[in-house]
């Protein structure tokens, strides 16, 4: 039985075949309306959601099967107290695969040890978040044609964005790229990431906390909320809310074929304006992120 905990439980090769069974979901939906008849799929979210929630659901109905789950600790016996242990071992009696969102870092890891079916990390905490990063990848092969030999920023809180981490150690396996890490001396990529991932992999990196000055050199630009629920005191957070926010004119002087990137919920980092520009690509990844979780279901359900 496989799960998906953090990006690095698939293989390079894993993702290629996920990201192509999506393109054939893409070209043709009908196809796969039926794939997991008979199955369920619970989502335990301990934490909010719109997008990861509602695509793990919505992947699942269009593959045929269903859904049951709760989509806050309080409605659940975590609040009584009950482990994540033992909510998967009686969740795992119910549906023949998770997907959990947590805040605590490393709780999906310590519920798969003890899980019947396949477990799906859909974010734990400031850690990571391998699905996003597959519906991410998924976007930048769909507009890039490739997953390498491009200059990649990352901007905003590089701290405690998950999505930032996944991709970043996604990334890291691929050759010929480029990272920029654009941030507020108080929120750079984690010492954790530099020491283990970045340093390994030996990984080509700038850091500045210029979005203006990096911009030109971009060919993807990876915006980030700044992760309120993870700071400490709300002065902090409020201080630094604001450090980045694209606006259409600073966007004059990017490359014309910049894929921008969010991977949503956005506050005030991408100004409105900027959804019409061909450049924006967030919605997109919004689409893709439903079509990978399907491939994944499949896959980890051994039907791909
Ligand atoms: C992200 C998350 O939950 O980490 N959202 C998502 O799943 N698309 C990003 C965020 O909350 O800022």
């Amino acid at each position: 039985m496989r799960h998906l905990i953090d990006i690095t439980d698939l293989s390079n090769d894993e993702i290629s075949r996920l990201a192509d069974t999506a393109d054939r979901i893409i070209a043709d939906r009908q196809a796969f309306s039926n794939v997991c008849a008979g199955k369920k799929l619970a989502t335990l979210f301990f934490e909010p959601s719109t997008r990861t929630r509602l695509s793990f659901e919505a992947a699942m109905l269009e593959l045929g099967g269903s859904v049951l789950g709760f989509s806050s600790a309080d409605s659940s016996s975590a609040s009584k107290g009950e482990s994540v242990s033992d909510t998967v071992r009686t969740v795992g009696c119910y549906a023949d695969i998770i997907a959990m969102r947590h805040p605590k870092e490393g709780a999906p890891m310590a519920a798969a040890a003890k899980s019947p079916v396949p477990i799906i990390n859909a974010g734990d905490g400031g850690h990571c978040h391998p699905t996003q990063t597959l519906a991410d990848l998924l976007t930048i092969r769909r507009e890039k044609g490739r997953l390498g030999g491009f200059t990649i920023g990352f901007c905003g809180d590089l701290k405690f964005g998950r999505t930032v981490h996944s991709l970043i150690t996604a990334l890291a396996r691929y050759e010929d790229i480029r990272f920029v890490f654009i941030s507020p001396p108080e929120l750079v990529v984690p010492e954790y990431m530099k020491n283990g991932v970045i340093r390994r992999n030996r990984l080509t990196f700038a850091e500045t906390d210029s979005l203006e000055q990096a911009l030109p050199e971009l060919d993807i630009l990876y915006m980030t909320r700044v992760q309120r629920e993870r700071f400490f005191n709300e002065a902090d957070y409020i201080r630094l809310k604001d450090s980045y926010i694209l606006e259409p004119s600073k966007l004059r002087a990017a490359k014309s074929d910049l894929c921008i990137m969010h991977p949503l919920p956005r506050v005030n980092e991408i100004s409105a304006k900027v959804d019409d520009d061909p450049r924006a690509c967030y919605f997109k990844q919004v689409e893709n992120g439903k079509f990978i979780r399907e491939a994944l279901i499949m896959f980890l359900l051994g039907l791909m």
